[in-house]
């Protein structure tokens, strides 16, 4: 699955999370957006040759699943145990994520460690009893402040509103267990400045620094009048905190109290991935709660905007009824995990059309990317028998190629592996792409094949070595976002007994021109995006 024998031993993993999904339903759109994102940067930073550790799982206590599952006839162990194993973990293998562990935080390798957590953090003083008194949203488990509710219409006249799934709060009156978050305010925000790359992006930055600045209240860590969840150690009338026992999940998966030389070697999370919806769990509550046990920090926080429904966030309630295997039965795994990060520059929200799935799919997937692949195999075969010339008359055309190849790499790597900007990686391997297509246009090479002279013979050869060269290159800096058709091409190149498995390219070494050698044995393999079907009607 994840190693590629490739990885630099003995340092700290790169360790990237995404949010652990609430079970109350099936996976839809907006899930797997960010699962796909984790999983094209950890790609791209295992074939940068790091070692590299990649968790999701599943968020599984709290109200919200338990009404569920009563609505459902069930328990809620069995609904989480039916969702997880019938609809969350077959998606993420249909989409080829390749996470190295899958955490729910109803196992006991969870919740043993969650109680020893919040009993130290109790020992500590750090954790009193008292009431709260507020109003509730059960869709996002949190008390809101009344200033961020919304004025109800309509149906909810009168009623006031959570801003995120726009439906009435609860008001809630609790004793309960609370954790001195308010004490913290001060040291986050002088760890965000010492630290300005922490949330990302800016925006999402801004928002946590004003918030912060207001001033904290304390937070209700444990809950009573219900008993989905794992119970407080030293009273068990009462349940932790669905959002504490969540959190803790980037802990407890990386051998938090059980494994400590793993722990050390994984912990802390470099990349936290997260719908902006949570990021104040992830960029105040959790560095605080970590403060307060005395553990490290996260490296960055890093918020992605929303896919959007009529403008709304796309959630169980708003559906388009589109299911990712529907989009990926029509356009293929490989060219659903481009399209989203393509398409959306990663912190804004974006909204998903058919339409332009379609033409974005059919101009830079199958015109401009495929159809090179198969020119270029068909030639090589037409020509050279599938034996991969050498280049032995290379000018001015060629310099330029391998300088575009620099650049793209360049760009890509910065993009993809330190910023996050997906789309500008993308695209910067797709200007390549267009590189080359202008490179064949302009070389000609169906021409120069009529010219039988030895100088003629030698700049086929050298336009056809470049070309197969060049995709030698796309193979590798597409296969963290493309594993499928990389491989595809990676096979018809015929570069593996050459070079190695595809997933141990590095990234690092793909614009050192010439790797895929003369006769390499050079296939029409599949097509790698076929022409697609009519749109389903249904
Ligand atoms: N269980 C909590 C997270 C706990 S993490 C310690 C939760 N779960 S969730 O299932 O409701 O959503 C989690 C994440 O799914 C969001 O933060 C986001 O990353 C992703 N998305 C859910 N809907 C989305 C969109 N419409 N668009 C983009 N991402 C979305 O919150």
């Amino acid at each position: 699955m994840a190693a590629n024998g490739n990885e630099k031993q003995g340092t700290k993993a790169f360790y990237v999370t995404t949010p652990i999904y609430y079970v109350n339903d099936a996976p839809h759109l907006g899930h797997a957006y960010t699962t796909v994102a984790g999983d094209v940067l950890t790609r791209w930073h295992r074939q940068r040759g790091e070692k590299v550790w990649y968790l999701t799982g599943t968020d599984e206590h709290g109200q919200k699943i338990m009404r569920t599952a009563d609505a459902n006839g069930v328990s809620p162990q069995e609904w989480c145990d039916k969702l997880v194993t019938e609809a969350w973990k077959p998606l993420w293998e249909h989409l080829e994520i390749a996470n190295d562990d899958f955490i729910r935080t109803t196992e006991k390798r969870h919740t043993d460690r969650v109680q020893e957590f919040v009993q130290d953090l109790w020992d500590k003083g750090e954790i009193y009893k008292g009431g709260y008194e507020g109003p509730y949203c059960v869709g996002c488990e949190e008390y809101k402040l009344p200033g961020e509710l919304l004025d109800g219409e309509g149906d909810f006249a009168g009623e006031k509103l959570c801003p995120v799934h726009k439906k009435p709060v609860e008001i809630l009156k609790e004793e309960n267990y609370f954790f001195k978050l308010s004490e913290y305010a001060q040291r986050l925000l002088d760890f965000y400045e010492a630290n300005p790359g922490f949330i990302q992006p800016e925006s999402a930055r801004n928002e946590v620094l004003n918030f912060v600045r207001q001033g904290l209240t304390d937070l209700s860590i444990s809950r009573s009048t219900f008993d989905w969840g794992v119970k407080v150690p030293w009273d068990d009338k009462h349940v932790i905190y669905v959002w504490v026992d969540a959190l803790l999940n980037y802990a407890t998966a990386a051998g938090y109290g059980a494994d400590q030389a793993r722990f050390d070697a994984t912990f802390p999370a470099d990349v936290h991935l997260v719908g902006k919806d949570i990021l104040r769990f992830h960029a105040v509550i959790w560095p605080a709660m970590l403060m307060a046990q005395g553990l490290p920090l996260p490296g960055r926080v890093v918020a992605n905007g929303w896919l959007l429904v009529g403008g709304e966030k796309m959630s169980k309630s708003n559906l388009t009824g589109i299911k990712p295997q529907d989009l990926t039965s029509h356009f293929g795994v490989d060219a659903y995990r481009w399209y989203f990060l393509r398409a959306i520059s990663f912190g804004q929200d974006g909204s998903f059309s058919w339409e332009d799935f379609s033409a974005r799919y059919t101009s830079e997937l199958a015109n401009d990317y495929g159809n090179l692949a198969s020119r270029v195999a068909a030639m090589v075969n037409k020509y050279f028998g599938g034996e991969l010339p050498a280049a032995t008359a290379s000018g001015e055309a060629e310099k330029a190629v391998q300088e575009g190849l620099a650049k793209a790499v360049a760009t890509a790597d910065r993009a993809i592996g330190e910023e996050l900007d997906f789309q500008s990686g993308i695209l910067a391997i797709f200007d390549f792409v267009k590189q080359v297509n202008g490179y064949i246009t302009e070389q000609e090479p169906w021409k120069v094949a009529k010219d039988d002279s030895e100088e003629g013979r030698a700049r086929l050869a050298t336009i056809l070595y470049t070309a197969a060269e060049s995709l030698r290159a796309m193979a590798v800096l597409l296969n963290p976002v493309m594993p499928d058709t990389s491989q595809k091409l990676w096979d018809s190149l015929g570069a593996e007994p050459h070079l190695g498995p595809l997933a141990a390219q590095r990234i690092d070494e793909t614009a050192d021109w010439g790797r895929l050698p003369a006769g390499a044995t050079v296939t029409k393999g599949a097509v790698l995006f076929p022409r697609l079907e009519e749109k389903p009607t249904a």
